[in-house]
């Protein structure tokens, strides 16, 4: 079986190749085709990308961050009660996609853990209450439940998780 856990993973740079991505979402393999250089360009998002060390060419995932602030009737008024009355900002992992042939074997929680840790570090410099995933169908709503992400309302396709409750 291949080894997927010894992955590079750094911001998506010209000498990845992003044309030959696959993941099963059409709309997830065109943003890295398509839009994602445009996009780091722009400082729209930051885009990071999974590698093996013996391929460095090749991408087997990638996710995108940026930045938003999150209105307080969006959050459960339990949470949203306990916070001052402006909108909270917030990290979000726009996309994230995994290879369908690397699919199921840990990549999806790597990048994932990486891009906490990386939400952490600025967090310490430009406060972050949450981390918030915009999951793309109900595959990924189940993918991120698993790490403690919980949906904003039963009908959003929008789950945070609040950086006060994750250790590091
Ligand atoms: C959803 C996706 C990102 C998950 O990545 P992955 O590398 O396949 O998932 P992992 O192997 O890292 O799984 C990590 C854990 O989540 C669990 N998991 C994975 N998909 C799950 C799902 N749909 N529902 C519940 N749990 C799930 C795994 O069982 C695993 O649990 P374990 O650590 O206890 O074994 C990936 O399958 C993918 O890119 N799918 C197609 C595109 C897509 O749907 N993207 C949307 C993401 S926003």
């Amino acid at each position: 079986m291949t080894d997927f856990q010894n992955l590079v993973i750094e911001p998506l740079k010209p000498t990845h190749d992003r044309t030959v991505f696959q993941c099963g979402v059409e709309g997830l393999d065109r943003y890295l085709k398509k839009q994602a250089k445009q996009d780091i360009k722009r400082r729209i998002s930051r885009v990071f990308v999974a590698t093996k060390p013996d391929n460095p060419k090749v991408v087997i995932g990638y996710c995108t961050l940026s930045t938003l602030s999150i209105e307080l009737n969006q959050l459960p008024e339990k949470i949203a009660r306990k916070l001052p009355k402006h909108p909270v900002p917030a990290a979000l992992i726009g996309r994230l996609a995994i290879s369908n042939a690397a699919q199921g074997q840990g990549v999806g929680k790597l990048l994932l853990a990486d891009a906490i840790k990386r939400t952490l570090a600025v967090s310490d410099q430009i406060a972050i209450y949450t981390m918030v995933v915009d999951a793309i169908n109900d595959n990924a709503i189940g993918f991120c439940e698993q790490f403690g992400f919980t949906r904003l309302s039963d009908d959003s396709p929008r789950l945070f998780l609040p950086l006060k409750s994750i250790h590091r």
